[in-house]
């Protein structure tokens, strides 16, 4: 059966607090951008369409989700433009046509990183539970009220509405219960109301939470949901929550690694991002750095100190550890480098030693150059290989041997010195004189 649920994302407001040119859904968070983690609570439900509500930075937001969206397959992806940004309600206004035909709507901010599927389908299990016409909306009870809009009950503690931190009295301001501003709507209802929608408030702005006051008015039942966790509705405005998020996000990261057998010593000093697979039994050491797009096999040791960049695989058993680099490069089965290296462009293959201090030059300035090590190699201490260049199976270069782009290195020979030089002539095939 189709799913009948389509999801808003609010992502057209500034950001100003972010003090960054940068739009404020687009800054880095684990790897991908902070909205894309929202687009995941998005495909999560399973959703017909995405709409996207877009206004500052338009294009780059638009450009940032909509390959994720069409990525997941069957999901019709729209983005809005709302200019100028009157308010939530307003939001939702621009996107009128195209939620023509909804069934369900979900609303998402697109800052808010740390919502949990859980508690989403717990949303729309809510307004189901309700019945055809009626809602469901997130509440929490955070340490700071400050900021949230407040839930209002009647005297048998039922959903009645829900006032603005700027335009409560001073009773609603001591409210505790607050909205997170994601909602659950039925869609005819939702799209009858919201032309409705009057900016007769403190901020002069359309509301979207006064849609729920008027489902209530028209007796159409509204349901609240809990959040047992309330950091999981922190919104993004300033860095420093940025960070905040960076930091849950880490731990969840980690969390599901450490399910899956790879052993992270210190979580707290190790930054992984999203995007990374790592197999089983293998340790990661403290103070390392693995960025987006990284695989790393079983068995393998990483750190300390270590920084695995975009394109870096490790097969199988590799070790790459203290104060080492790696970009682009692949280091074979049972291989190590472990002190001191860049490791840029290279394809080393298995059971290679890589000499502490060893560097791959691979840029000329101009452009990035490949390097292959073959497979038994020994590269010695302090070696520079510039880029491109190819260290055949069981070759050896001698501590501190410089060798110089394309030379000519045998299987088996040794290089040394600077400018690298054959020293060693591989060893005669047996019985030859
Ligand atoms: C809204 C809710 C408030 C709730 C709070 C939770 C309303 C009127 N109030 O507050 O009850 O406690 O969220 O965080 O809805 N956005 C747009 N276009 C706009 C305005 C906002 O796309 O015109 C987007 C923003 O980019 C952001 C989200 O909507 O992602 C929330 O906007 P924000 O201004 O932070 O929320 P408030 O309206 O202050
Ligand atoms: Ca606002």
């Amino acid at each position: 059966m189709p799913s009948d649920v389509s999801v808003v994302i609010l992502a057209a407001g500034k950001g100003t607090r972010m003090r960054s040119p940068l739009p404020k859904v687009l800054h880095p968070l684990c790897g991908r951008p902070l909205v894309a983690w929202v687009v995941d609570q998005a495909l999560a439900l399973d959703p017909a369409r995405v709409v996207l509500v877009v206004g500052h930075g338009a294009e780059a937001v638009e450009a940032a989700v909509r390959p994720q969206v069409e990525g997941a397959g069957g999901v019709e992806f729209t983005a809005v433009r709302q200019e100028p940004q009157n308010g939530t309600g307003h939001a939702l206004q621009v996107c009128i046509p195209a939620l023509a035909g909804a069934g369900r709507v979900v609303v998402l901010y697109g800052d808010m990183p740390l919502m949990r599927p859980t508690s989403l389908t717990a949303l729309l299990e809510a307004q189901s539970q309700v019945g055809v016409g009626g809602a469901a909306l997130l509440t929490a009870w955070p340490d700071e009220a400050r900021g949230f809009g407040r839930i209002l009950r009647d005297g048998d503690e039922d959903f009645v509405g829900i006032v603005e931190q700027k335009d409560c009295s001073e009773e609603e301001l001591a409210i505790g219960e607050v909205n997170l501003g994601v909602y659950a709507f039925p869609g005819a209802a939702l799209l009858d109301a919201l032309p409705r929608l009057s900016n007769d408030n403190a901020q002069g702005e359309y509301y979207l939470t006064d849609v729920l006051g008027m489902l209530v008015a028209a007796e159409n039942p509204v349901a609240t949901v809990e959040l047992e966790d309330a950091d999981e509705g922190l919104g993004i405005n300033t860095i420093e929550q940025l960070s905040d998020a960076r930091w849950a996000l880490q731990m969840r990261i980690h969390e599901e690694h450490m399910a899956n057998g790879v052993y992270i010593e210190d979580p707290s000093s190790t930054y992984i991002d999203h995007g990374v697979t790592i197999g089983t039994g293998t340790h990661v050491l403290p103070c390392t750095v693995i960025r987006s797009g990284v695989t790393i096999g079983e068995g393998c040791e990483v750190g300390p100190f270590t920084h695995l960049r975009v394109g870096t695989v490790l097969k199988n058993g590799a070790e790459v550890g203290n104060f080492t680099e790696c970009k682009q490069s692949t280091v074979g089965e049972g291989s190590k480098a472990k002190h001191l290296s860049y490791l840029g462009d290279a394809q080393i293959g298995a059971r290679t030693n890589i000499g502490a201090g060893t560097i791959f030059a691979n840029y000329d300035g101009v452009h990035k150059h490949k390097t292959t090590v073959g497979d038994g190699a020994f590269v010695g201490s302090g070696t520079i290989l510039v880029g491109p260049n190819n260290i055949p199976d069981g070759a050896t270069t001698g501590a501190g041997a410089v060798v110089t782009r394309s030379a000519d290195v045998g299987p088996n020979e040794t290089w040394v010195g600077m400018p690298a030089r054959r020293h060693q002539k591989k060893s005669a095939p047996e019985g030859a004189e």
